[in-house]
């Protein structure tokens, strides 16, 4: 397969989740890994699966994976899209208030993936998501085993 792999990353963590993807993916594929701001072309050309990662900032994708989710193209009607985010534990939030908004507000994978869907792009369900500790991370304990079992399972 012909994979392109494009993610955001502001701490680190979801591009160390894009990389495990990337050493998982390219025994057995081409794969190409980009960070979203190096991408100089939105229109994509005989990829079959791309995986996107953002990490959930205010309940969104970054600001350039927003961007790049919106003028979204491609020349394959077959191609795929895996789709992933990183974000923190809700239940791990002390504050029940505080617990329950971020809950609700939503996550950086749905809102990509609603944009995609509306293009008439395949979207591969379910999403995933991967979790930090803190904001700044570091991901929690048996997070990259779990993204290599997601996509093993995905190609
Ligand atoms: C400004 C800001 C907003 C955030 N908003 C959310 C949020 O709405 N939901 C959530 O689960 N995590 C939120 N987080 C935690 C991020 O998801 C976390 O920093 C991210 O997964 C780290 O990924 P990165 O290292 O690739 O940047 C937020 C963090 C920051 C700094």
């Amino acid at each position: 397969m012909n994979i392109l792999i494009i993610y955001d990353s502001v701490f680190g963590n979801t591009e160390k989740v894009a990389q495990e993807l990337y050493d998982t993916l390219k025994e057995n594929n081409k794969v190409e890994i980009r960070k979203v701001d190096k991408m100089n072309t939105t229109m994509v050309k005989e990829i079959d699966l791309i995986i996107l990662g953002s990490p959930t900032r205010g309940f969104s994708p970054t600001k350039p994976m927003t961007q790049f989710v919106k003028s979204l193209e491609t020349d394959n009607d077959a191609m795929k899209v895996a789709i992933y985010d990183t974000r923190i534990d809700y239940m791990q939030i002390k504050s029940r208030l505080a617990r329950n908004i971020v809950h609700k507000g939503g996550y950086a994978n749905q809102k990509m993936a609603k944009v995609i869907k509306n293009k008439g792009i395949r979207v591969v369900e379910p999403l995933e998501a991967f979790y930090v500790i803190e904001s700044e991370g570091p991901l929690k304990d048996g997070e990259l085993k779990r993204a290599k079992d997601w996509i093993e399972k995905i190609q």
